[in-house]
């Protein structure tokens, strides 16, 4: 009987691991080790890296540059305790990650990208790969070279054959998803004209919303991030010319000049901006939002109008992208944050969807031209295939890095 039970539980556990096998594979990392001449280096002056899986097939001239997010550092301290961490450090990245979702190899996993060349890139500078700063304090011995690392990294792509890419997407998640809106026109101009070149963001939407309490806590935080990795200068200048440098951190200020087609997929609640843009600690002393912030079914009937208006703000910054047909929109009503690497919101039998299109297929279909995409859920909770998230309490003390 027990030994019975054993082996139901084994049984279980084997199909358990099956599963997770069949939906996501190893990548060994590459560092870029050419790059650390060039002064693009991550916050330590470690060489930047990325983790690349090859094209196979029909895939071999296809090239998707996938962004890892981490948040961002704003002044000295914030990057200093960064430094010494995977998002500062090659030297503390780990070996190895799992490509799913958006990055599987599986043709029923990922029907559209499966055979591309794959590559996740590792951020390490802080600042969504827009830093330039020449010099580095002895004391604190930080880098701020974020735009140097994008630069470089792109260039040894381009030497290991994404030169001869028939299509090439830059997508990202979270602070890597805000690196695909800020930098896609500069990655389309880095191809020839023959190549087919789209950029998709998935939560890198973040809006400039007052927090609860009432402050401009994201602007004055982003102000910070600009001003100490001296961003301005490799922000869109038709924005820069007009707009204060913070301020062009904000898709919703830029992204309506993009001349190269993009597709935002973002929660309408999401996640990482429910909590730290909405109601960051400082703005909510009381730990009031402690609770709904970690799970949307705790959140009282004040905090969920609130949220609403949230969605309302979130979609009115979301005109800011204009209406170019070019433009892909996956807005889903879920309490979330990156829903393209994971295979269960990506594409799977209970994944997320709109009009019951996945963020897969709506994706596919816009890059491949065979379909456009432009759709906003109804309020929350009105989605039932959503995969809201449940956040650890322990994870708060995280809250301005985790994704
Ligand atoms: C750095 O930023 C953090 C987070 O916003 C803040 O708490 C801290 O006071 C800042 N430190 C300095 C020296 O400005
Ligand atoms: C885009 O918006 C403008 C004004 O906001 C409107 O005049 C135009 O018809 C819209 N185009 C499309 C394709 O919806
Ligand atoms: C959604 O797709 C499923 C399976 O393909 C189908 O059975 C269902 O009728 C569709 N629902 C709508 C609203 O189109």
């Amino acid at each position: 009987m027990v030994a019975s039970r054993l082996g139901q539980w084994l049984s279980l556990l084997v199909c358990g691991l099956i599963i997770l096998k069949t939906e996501g594979y190893d990548v060994e990392i590459t560092y870029v080790e050419s790059a650390v001449a060039k002064g693009a280096v991550c916050l330590d002056g470690s060489a930047p890296a990325y983790h690349f899986s090859p094209g196979f097939g029909a895939g071999v001239n296809n090239w998707l540059v996938h962004i890892e997010g981490g948040g961002w550092c704003n002044n000295a301290t914030t990057c200093l305790s960064r430094k010494s961490t995977r998002l500062g450090s090659s030297k503390q990245m780990v070996k190895k990650v799992a490509f799913s979702g958006m990055l599987s190899n599986k043709k029923q996993f990922n029907p559209d990208f499966y055979d591309w060349n794959k590559i996740k890139v590792r951020y390490c500078d802080g600042a969504s790969f827009t830093g330039d700063v020449e010099a580095v304090n002895p004391a604190t011995k930080l880098h701020y070279r974020g735009a140097r690392v994008f630069l470089a990294i792109v260039e040894d792509l381009m030497a290991k054959g994404m030169k001869n890419a028939k299509n090439a997407v830059l997508s990202g998640c979270s602070a890597g998803g805000l690196t695909s809106i800020l930098h896609c026109d500069k990655f389309r101009g880095l191809f020839p004209m023959s190549t087919k070149v789209k950029c998709f963001a998935d939560a890198g939407y973040f809006i400039n919303v007052k927090d609860v309490s009432g402050a401009n806590h994201i602007e004055k935080f982003y102000s910070e991030v600009v001003a100490t990795h001296g961003s301005a200068k490799n922000l869109p200048a038709y924005c820069t010319s007009k707009l204060k440098p913070e301020l062009c951190f904000f898709p919703q200020h830029m992204a309506r000049e993009i001349a190269t087609p993009i597709f935002i997929v973002n929660a309408a609640y999401d996640s990482w901006q429910i909590k730290n843009i909405l109601a960051p600690g400082v703005a909510d002393p009381h730990g009031t939002w402690h609770s709904c912030k970690l799970d949307i079914n705790n959140c009282s009937p004040t905090q969920l109008q609130t949220m609403q208006d949230f969605r309302k703000q979130f979609l009115i910054a979301l005109t800011g992208l204009g209406n170019s047909s070019t433009k892909g929109v996956f807005i889903d009503s879920c309490y979330a944050h990156c829903q393209t690497e994971m295979q269960e919101t990506w594409l799977r039998k209970d994944s997320p969807v709109l009009e019951n299109i996945s963020i897969a297929k709506a994706v596919g279909d816009w890059f491949y031209d065979r379909s456009p995409f432009h759709k906003v859920d109804c309020p929350y909770p009105c989605n039932p295939t959503c995969h809201n998230r449940i956040f650890d309490p322990k994870s708060v003390h995280q809250l301005e890095i985790d994704i």
